[in-house]
């Protein structure tokens, strides 16, 4: 069988990362460079920060992109330019700085659950997990699989707080036809450089409202106000972007529909590889994302005669490194796990994916023969286990 192996070797001689970074052409990322050694510009809203922000916003099609250092500090000055305090309801099945990014600014985040059969906060959860202390809601698209966002929006809408966006895996994704950039009041990226889209460490906020761009701006510049120098309106931080991330992400721009092709045909290769091997169900995307960037392969591992922590293990030792995203949820975490405040509701549907879920290599890094290779090693640690 092809991927069958010496016992005392593993199935690949290097290991195979998920998230290994995507790269763009060296050329174009290098001419980039060199216009920063002849303008001696580093930072500060630099001459390719602009031109990455433009680049940006049609690509993304919203009207306000505003890039920063990583997605946490997006998160951080989107929740502050938002107004958050208090409690905010966010999903537990996310990343945890999801719910630092809060907890950092003295807000306690309140676990919601996620809906069955999805990946993605309940409406329902999230409105029983309101207080008049809830001064906002976020949803995280995980996997760049969208929030029910119309449900969403009429809960915020009846409350009247604000609905922030955690799309650090939607970049370039589409909601009903409806680019994730654009919903909710803000929406926040992640440019790590495991994502989809990386500019080395990075992210954006965007927003089709324009004073709350304003505020974003001002806000990542230490507060101070537009053209007077010396002259500060808010409490601010510093998270700009440096002219080598807008680099990266200027070059990344032209890589991007590649990339998006290669997550595709991996999905694809994985959807037909794994159709054989017993106990493992492919978690698919769901009808609403009409535009996906394939950048998660996620099994549910159901029954394979081997748990979910044996078979991730078994991988590993051949250098298969499959990782638990999002084990095991943001309440079972420090500080989160020690705070009753947090738990208002039933997550049982958060605790049981997070404890199935495996996340497979995808990416530039992986091909279709790889997938295959993957498939066979898995179905054989299945069988030893079985047999
Ligand atoms: C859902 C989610 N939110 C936020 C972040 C934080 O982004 P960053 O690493 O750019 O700070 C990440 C990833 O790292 C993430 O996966």
């Amino acid at each position: 069988m092809e991927g069958q192996k010496n016992l005392s070797s593993p199935a690949f001689k290097e290991p195979v990362h998920v998230g290994r970074p995507n790269l763009p052409d060296r050329k174009v990322f290098d001419r980039y460079i060199q216009s920063i050694f002849d303008s001696r510009w580093l930072t500060n809203n630099g001459p390719l920060l602009r031109q990455f922000k433009e680049k940006l916003q049609d690509y993304l099609e919203v009207k306000n992109v505003i890039p920063v250092c990583n997605g946490t500090i997006a998160l951080e000055l989107a929740e502050r330019a938002l107004g958050f305090q208090r409690e905010v309801v966010m999903p537990s099945y996310t990343f945890i700085a999801t719910a630092h990014s809060l907890r950092w600014q003295q807000i306690t985040p309140v676990f919601a659950d996620i809906q069955h059969k999805a990946t993605t906060l309940a409406p329902k959860s999230a409105r029983n997990a309101i207080t008049e202390a809830t001064s906002g809601i976020i949803g995280v698209h995980v996997y760049g699989h969208p929030c029910d966002h119309s449900a969403l929006k009429a809960i915020a809408m009846e409350r009247s707080i604000p609905l922030l966006y955690d799309a650090a895996h939607s970049f370039g994704c589409e909601v009903d036809g409806i680019p994730a950039a654009k919903l909710g009041d803000a929406s926040v990226f992640s440019f790590h450089a495991t994502k989809f889209f990386n500019t080395f460490e990075g992210g954006a906020i965007t927003t089709d409202d324009d004073d709350l761009a304003e505020k974003v701006r001002l806000m990542n510049n230490f507060g101070f106000a537009g053209r007077e120098k010396d002259k500060v309106d808010y409490l601010g931080i510093n998270g700009k972007m440096s002219e080598i991330s807008a680099a990266m992400g200027l070059a990344m721009l032209d890589s991007v529909e590649s990339i998006r092709n290669r997550n595709r045909e991996n999905y694809s290769a994985y959807a037909d590889s794994f159709s054989s091997v017993p106990g493992l169900e492919l978690i698919e995307p769901p009808a609403s994302l009409t535009r996906n960037n394939w950048q998660y392969v996620i099994f549910r591992v159901n029954k394979a005669g081997i748990t979910r922590d044996n078979l991730a293990q078994a991988l590993e030792r051949e250098n298969i490194l499959v990782r638990k995203y999002f084990h095991p949820g943001c309440h079972r975490l420090v500080p989160y796990c020690s705070e009753p405040s947090s738990l208002r509701v039933s997550l049982a549907e958060t605790e049981a994916l997070s404890d199935a879920v495996l996340s497979f290599p995808t990416g530039q890094a992986v091909n279709p023969d790889m997938i295959e290779k993957i498939a066979n090693v898995t179905a054989e640690i299945i069988e030893r286990n079985c047999g």
